[in-house]
């Protein structure tokens, strides 16, 4: 049966490492997942005895399938899931700033768990997928969520914090600038911030960005949400700047100055960045209209609040 996930867009941002190989952050995060853009995967036995990933068909190497293997080892020691064939099909531009990989891994991992019979809570299976991609905890929740401080494995783990239900209104329209694969990794941003000081006054804003957004969130106030996660998005860009690492481009400032203006103008519309240049902004469906025909960019995608990641 295959499984279906969904990429989260952080609110309040994870950026380097408190552990590098369990992926636990250094601070906590909330997050939405986006209903446009999804990763859906399918597992079965493999015959030789190796785990093999695709995705649309082309299988996954080197690089691009240490993600995927390194969650598929995990299931193998502490689940006793047998070597895989996993298909994975997606309609996200992959290394551009949408975490692609926090959907495929949350997709992945339940797929393979239900091939091989294993069942486990939803807290368990947000902590295993976070083996594969930090971000993948959230898309096991997905909805409003919060992905919790934790210094263990079992301690770090995304939960549901609203339902998609209690904000209908609220939409991300994501402006994809380019559909080229970023440069540098967010495996090798996540490393050089954990060494870089300034990312420490980054993680203690972060902590209290979290309270800020998540009461925002129970508001349903998208003037506060979005001055937190635009300050917070702000702060994980400078830090990769400080590290050396220039993850926008030219029109996505073009996309950044343009929403400050809609703002200026009396239109909740906040805009947020991760690592690639893809603009993601956060705003209430009545304004949709407005913030695409201002910034007339075509490459653009509005997302509602998509569910968490499930079998279909
Ligand atoms: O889970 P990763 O390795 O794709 O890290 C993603 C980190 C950011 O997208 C930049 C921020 C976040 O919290 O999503």
């Amino acid at each position: 049966m295959p499984a279906l996930a969904h990429p989260t867009l952080a609110f309040v941002k994870y950026w380097g490492y408190l552990d590098e190989k369990l992926f636990l952050p250094l601070n906590p995060t909330v997050s939405v997942a986006l209903d446009a853009f999804y990763v859906r995967a399918e597992a079965k036995e493999s015959r030789d005895g190796k785990d093999h990933v695709y995705l649309d068909g082309n299988e996954l190497l080197g690089e691009k399938a240490k993600k995927p293997l390194k969650l598929l080892s995990f299931l193998h020691e502490h689940y006793n899931v047998p070597p895989l064939v996993v298909h994975t099909e997606s309609n996200i531009p992959m290394g551009t700033g949408i975490a692609s990989s926090g959907a495929a891994m949350a997709a992945i991992a339940l797929a393979a768990l239900n091939y091989s019979g294993v069942k486990v809570n939803e807290r368990e299976l947000s902590t295993i997928a976070r083996v594969g991609s930090g971000s993948a905890a959230r898309s096991v929740p997905g909805h409003f969520n919060e992905w919790v401080y934790g210094e263990t494995h079992e301690e770090s783990y995304a939960y549901v914090l609203h339902e998609r239900e209690h904000w209908s209104e609220f939409r991300v329209v994501t402006f994809i600038v380019s559909r080229e694969h970023k440069k540098v990794s967010s495996y090798r941003g996540h490393s050089l911030a954990s060494a870089n000081p300034f990312n420490v006054p980054r993680v203690l804003e972060a902590w209290k960005h979290v309270e800020l957004a998540k009461r925002a969130i129970d508001k349903r106030d998208i003037w506060a949400l979005g001055e937190v996660v635009e300050k917070d998005a702000n702060n994980l860009q400078a830090v990769a700047l400080s590290s050396g690492i220039i993850y926008f481009l030219p029109q996505s400032i073009a996309i950044m100055l343009k929403v400050r203006e809609l703002r200026e103008s009396g239109v909740p519309a906040f805009y947020t960045l991760d690592a690639g240049p893809t603009v993601h902004v956060v705003t209430l469906k009545k304004y949709v209209d407005e913030i695409l025909d201002a910034i007339d960019w075509k490459d653009a995608v509005v997302s509602g609040v998509g569910e968490g990641v499930k079998l279909e």
